[in-house]
């Protein structure tokens, strides 16, 4: 695991999308992860700018999204499809054909869990996986305690996440109380993973997923099994860590 610890948000949102790049214009037909919540949105702005003052050509990028909330239609202005074509997809070239997002309407959860994971399976695996991570250690909403062989699945929230999350609702009862989101296994299994952490409320995830024990009460930590994986944090993110990597 390579942590780089840039000095601003915008420093981090810079490199991340430099990496995103490069990924994209050594693989046109990257399948690339996606993430939601406020810490990819100054990656997504980079992209967007790179696209229009670059070239920067999504027209072959294949992409699954992390998750997405059980209950809320993909227009609901608090979905993450919603968020997805807001924060990204509507300014940039990607082929709507080629967007996979979890569908939070699903009539038939089990199979759509399984399609799911079928068509990651089938676009080659995902090879870029970009990850924010939750102030209780989650990646996608793999909650503490979430076995850390699960796939695609259907997890309940727990009150930190809620209590996080409440900021996007106009209040705390609206937020969902169950999501579908891709299993630890599922990212593990990403070939690059990109995990970024930015502000202070983060920083003692951080030191647990980093320099903790690999455990399902953080499931960002199995992280540190994976072969190629890149954590940048801004200053604030990283200041409880011991060691300086
Ligand atoms: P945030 O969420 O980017 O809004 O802090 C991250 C997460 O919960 O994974």
């Amino acid at each position: 695991m390579k942590t780089l610890i840039k000095k601003t948000y915008e420093d981090l949102s810079k490199e991340a999308a430099k990496i995103i790049k490069e990924a994209i214009q050594e693989k046109p037909n990257l399948v690339l992860g996606l993430a939601t919540g406020s810490t990819p949105i100054g990656t997504y702005k980079e992209l967007i700018r790179m696209h229009r003052e670059e070239n920067l050509d999504f027209s072959q990028v294949i992409s699954f999204n992390l998750d997405e909330y059980l209950g809320l239609s993909a227009d609901h202005h608090q979905s993450y499809n919603y968020f997805m074509y807001k924060n990204l997809f509507d300014y940039i070239n990607i082929n709507h054909k080629n967007i996979h997002i979890p569908d939070g309407m699903t009539e038939n959860v089990e199979e759509f869990l399984k399609e799911y994971e079928k068509k990651i399976r089938e676009a080659g695996g995902i090879d870029l996986q970009l990850l924010g991570i939750g102030s209780d250690g989650h990646i996608g909403f793999n909650e503490p305690g979430t076995p850390l062989n699960s796939r695609t699945q259907i997890v309940k929230l727990t009150e930190s996440t809620i209590k996080d999350n409440s900021r996007f609702f106009e209040k705390e009862e609206d937020v969902p109380r169950f999501a579908i989101t891709m299993g630890v296994q599922t990212i593990f299994e990403a070939k690059k993973t990109l995990l970024l952490a930015s502000s202070g409320n983060k920083a003692e995830a951080i030191v647990k997923f980093i320099e903790g024990p690999i455990t399902s009460q953080i499931t960002a930590s199995i992280l540190q099994k994976h072969p190629d994986t890149i954590v940048i944090l801004d200053e604030v993110a990283a200041s409880r860590l011991k060691r300086r990597y």
